[in-house]
Parts: structure tokens; sequence; C-alpha cells
């Protein structure tokens, strides 16, 4: 058997479409577009990266779209302070802090004074709890967990009873909420991590198998099921002596090349998950503004 490849930047691409065609009606009914408002302190290469990708994605829906770049020296009164100003901003639906955030700022501190109405990251304790309490409808949802679950009802639908799903990595922004978002599609969900028994055993009960442990390629083809729909979220630098000395490339936690001889469908990496996270913020921000106006949010589960 050889999988199907999950192509998330395609995926992605329609999730984006749906979105910007949605932010048109919204800027025409409402006279203004939803507003994503991105952070960015000091000088990490990796978040000036991502920040840019989000401020020409957030563009390229129709978005009013601002970026506060921060000294690496900023003190967090004044992180705070601008949070605060965001916050009462009525231009602004979204906020994103990008993590991590220098030392000396208390990052937990920072998320926690965003708005949870324009938490688009989902990160807030009351965002969390929301969706901890099966009330995901009223939640903004965090976006790597979010676009894993599209990807996943893009091969098994939307109603996974009677599925079993493994979840590897606790982590609060991915194995947790993915765990959350698989338990109120009606699977059956185990979280696995480091210091579960026998792992590979546990991963092969898995009907959905989601990796999100970051080791490079630490799960293994016959750890796979067959037919097992396999969803990797890791995102590993490693070393590729094969191209040229100093050469590196990204894997996934998964030996995706193995696993695809056993699983019924596979998001590759790069290609899959990642994509998938832009655009769900970008969801999340439409839902953010369609809230904060009293409109009904548009369904993402409906993109296929
Ligand atoms: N840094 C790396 N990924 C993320 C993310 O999803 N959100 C934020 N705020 N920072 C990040």
């Amino acid at each position: 058997m050889t999988a199907q490849i999950i192509d998330g930047k395609a995926f992605s691409d329609r999730v984006a479409s749906f979105v910007a065609d949605r932010a048109r009606a919204f800027t025409s009914v409402l006279g203004r577009p939803p507003g994503l408002a991105v952070v960015l302190a000091g000088n990490n290469p990796a978040s000036q990266v991502y920040v840019r990708n989000k401020g020409l994605r957030a563009k390229a829906c129709g978005f009013h779209s601002v970026q506060h770049d921060l000294p690496e020296t900023v003190r967090e009164e004044d992180l705070l302070a601008l949070v605060d100003r965001l916050n009462r901003d009525p231009a602004i639906d979204g906020i994103l802090v990008q993590l991590p955030l220098p030392a000396q700022v208390d990052a937990e501190r920072v998320l926690q004074a965003i708005d949870p109405a324009k938490d688009v990251d989902g990160f807030h304790p009351v965002n969390v709890g929301l969706l901890g309490a099966g009330a995901r409808d009223k939640a903004l949802v965090p976006c790597t967990p979010y676009g894993s679950l599209l990807l996943i009802a893009s091969v098994l639908g939307d109603d996974l009873s009677g599925l079993e799903a493994v979840v590897v990595g606790r982590s609060n922004i991915v194995g947790k909420p993915v765990a959350q978002l698989l338990l109120r599609h009606n699977a059956t969900v185990t979280i696995a991590h480091s210091r579960t028994r026998a792992l590979d055993a546990v991963c092969r009960r898995a009907d959905i198998l989601v990796a999100a442990v970051g080791r490079p390629e630490m799960i293994r083809g016959d750890w796979v099921k067959p037919g097992a729909v396999v969803i990797d979220v890791g995102i590993n630098r490693v070393p590729a002596p094969d191209k040229s000395a100093g050469k590196t490339r990204l894997v996934g936690d998964v030996a995706t090349a193995e696993a695809a001889d056993h699983a019924r469908a596979i998001t590759p990496v790069p290609g899959g998950v990642g994509p998938m996270t832009i655009a769900m913020l970008m969801a999340n921000t439409l839902t953010a503004a369609c809230r904060r106006e009293g409109r009904p949010a548009p369904d993402m589960t409906a993109v296929r």
C-alpha cells in the first residue's frame, strides 16, 4: 500500500480563499476589513520570517494588517501597554504576540493580558478552558491543532466515531488541544508522550496518529497501523550530508517514506500541517471579527 500524500499547501490555499471571500463580504457590510496585529519583540530570525509571512497572508485575505516591532531589550510593561492599546483598538480583531519573547519578559503574563475575544492564537486560559469544556464554537482554537483537524476531516469526514486516535505529545500548543478537538469529533483519544511505556504498541492502535513530539523521524513505519491517517506536526532541522557540507533539511516526527507503506494518508514535511497554521490564523481573525460585530462566524469545517 502506498499512502495518499495530504497536500497541506493546496488545502491551506482553499482555506485562505474561503476566508478572503468572507472577508470581502464582511468589509462591504461593515465598512471596515477584519484587522490583525502581530507583535514581534527581538531579532529571532525564524520569528521574523513567520511574522512577515503572517502579514503577507493577512493582506492577501484583504485584512487590515499591522506589525509592531519591538527591540530585544523591550520592557515587560511596554509590551503590556501595547497589548492594552491593541485590546482597545476597534480596528483590531486579532492580536498575535510572536513567541518566543525575550527572557526578561514573562510570556505568560503577556499572553494573559490579551483580550480573549482577540486571542487568535487560542493560548489565553479562557480559550483553553472553553475548548476543554467542549465549547469550541465560543473559543478561539489554536491554529496548528485546528489545521490538523481539518486535514484529518478532509480524509475521514467530520464524524470520527469508532476511531482510535493517538496523539504523541502533550504540549499546550499542539498535543492537548488536538486531543480536545478529536474528542469533540467523537474519536476515542489517547495522549501519549515521552514517558509512555511501549509507545510503538500504543501507536499501532491508532486509526488516526498525530505526531507532535519534536524528535526527528522518531515514529517508524512499523508503528503505523495499516490504513491509518498520519498527521506529522513535527518540524525538525537535521544535517543533510547527502546535499553538501553544512546543509540541512526539514524532517517531521514521522519516518515518512516508511510510514507511507502502511498508512492510508499522511502529511509530508514540509508542505503538510505547516501551511495550515497560517491559514487558520486568518480563519481565526475572521472568526474574531465576526463575533465582535455580532455576526455569525463561518464554519471552517465546511472547507474541503
Ligand atoms: N512561535 C512559533 N509558533 C507560534 C505560534 O503559533 N504563535 C505564536 N504566537 N508564536 C509562535
